[in-house]
C-alpha cells in the first residue's frame, strides 16, 4: 500500500527520512504558487537559491537578457532584483522565455531540506489537481510544508489537506478511475481534518471554496505578513484552487525547476 505523510515544517522531519520519497514542497504564500505561475506563464525554468548572493553570482553565467532575478526578503523585492515574490508579477508578458533565478526565505529552504528525495515537486492550491494526477503511481509521498518564520502556517496545511483529500477521498481528476488506498500518517489526518473544516465552513456560509480559502488565508501567519506589506491581492491570487495545469519538478543536478 502506498504511504502518504504530511510534515507541517521542515524541522519536523529529518532530511535523511525523506530519502527515496517523492516530496511535494508547499509554500502556498507564496514561493510555490509563484513558481507554478512562472512556469504556467512560459518561463523556461526556475533556478532556486538559498542566498541572495548565490543568485547574483549565478546570474553572471547567463546573458542578462535571458534571465530574471526574482524573490523576496521580509516579503519584499530584493534590491537590484527584477521581480519580487508575487505570482501576479510572473505573467507571460514579463516572464515568457526567461530563466528565473529565484530565492525566498522559507520556500527555497524547504526545497533544500528535501535534497535526499527521489523526486521534488512543487505544490500549492493552484496546481492541486495536476499534482494529484502526477502522484498517482508514486509508492511514497511526503508533503513538506515550508511554514513561516519557523512556525506552522495555516495556508500550507490547507493546501496539504486539499491534496490529501483529493488523493484519498474525492475531487479526483477524471483520468483517475481507480480508488487509491494509502497508509496515511498523523499529519495527513490532521491536514485532512482542516480541509474538511474549510469545506464545511464554505458550505455553511454559502460561499465558494475559493472565497473560503481566501478568507481563511487572511488570518494565517503567512497571510497576515502579506497584509502588513500591502500584498493583499496575492492572497486571492494564491487561492485559485486547481487553476494551473502545471507540476513543477526540481532537477537537482541542473538546479532547474521545470514542468514534470
Ligand atoms: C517564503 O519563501 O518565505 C515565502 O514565499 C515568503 C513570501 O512570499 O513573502
Amino acid at each position: 500500500m502506498p504511504t502518504l505523510n504530511v510534515h507541517f515544517l521542515p524541522g519536523q522531519v529529518a532530511e535523511t527520512k525523506l530519502a527515496g520519497s517523492t516530496v511535494v514542497v508547499i509554500d502556498t504564500l507564496r514561493a510555490t504558487s509563484t513558481i507554478c505561475q512562472a512556469l504556467a506563464s512560459g518561463a523556461t525554468c526556475v533556478m532556486p537559491f538559498l542566498e541572495v548572493e548565490e543568485s547574483r553570482r549565478a546570474a553572471e553565467r547567463f546573458a542578462r537578457n535571458e534571465i530574471l532575478l526574482g524573490g523576496e526578503r521580509h516579503g519584499r523585492k530584493i534590491e537590484g532584483f527584477d521581480l519580487g515574490n508575487s505570482p501576479l508579477e510572473y505573467m507571460p508578458e514579463a516572464i515568457a522565455g526567461k530563466r528565473v533565478l529565484f530565492t525566498t526565505t522559507n520556500g527555497t529552504r524547504a526545497m533544500h531540506h528535501a535534497r535526499h528525495a527521489r523526486r521534488t515537486l512543487m505544490g500549492c492550491l493552484l496546481n492541486r489537481a495536476a499534482l494529484v494526477e502526477a502522484l498517482v503511481d508514486e509508492p511514497r509521498v511526503d508533503i513538506l510544508c515550508a511554514g513561516t518564520e519557523g512556525k506552522e502556517t495555516g495556508e500550507d496545511i490547507l493546501a496539504a489537506g486539499a491534496i490529501v483529500y483529493s488523493l484519498v477521498e474525492a475531487d479526483r481528476p477524471s483520468s483517475m478511475s481507480t480508488v487509491l488506498n494509502y497508509r496515511i500518517d498523523e499529519g495527513a489526518h490532521r491536514a485532512l481534518g482542516i480541509w474538511h473544516e474549510a469545506l464545511d465552513a464554505a458550505s455553511d456560509a454559502g460561499r465558494s471554496v475559493e472565497a473560503q480559502l481566501e478568507l481563511a488565508m487572511l488570518e494565517t501567519p503567512g497571510g497576515r505578513n502579506l497584509l502588513a506589506i500591502g500584498h493583499d491581492a496575492d492572497i486571492a491570487a494564491c487561492a485559485r484552487l486547481d487553476s494551473l495545469d502545471v507540476v513543477p519538478e526540481l532537477n537537482r543536478e541542473l538546479n532547474e525547476i521545470r514542468p514534470a
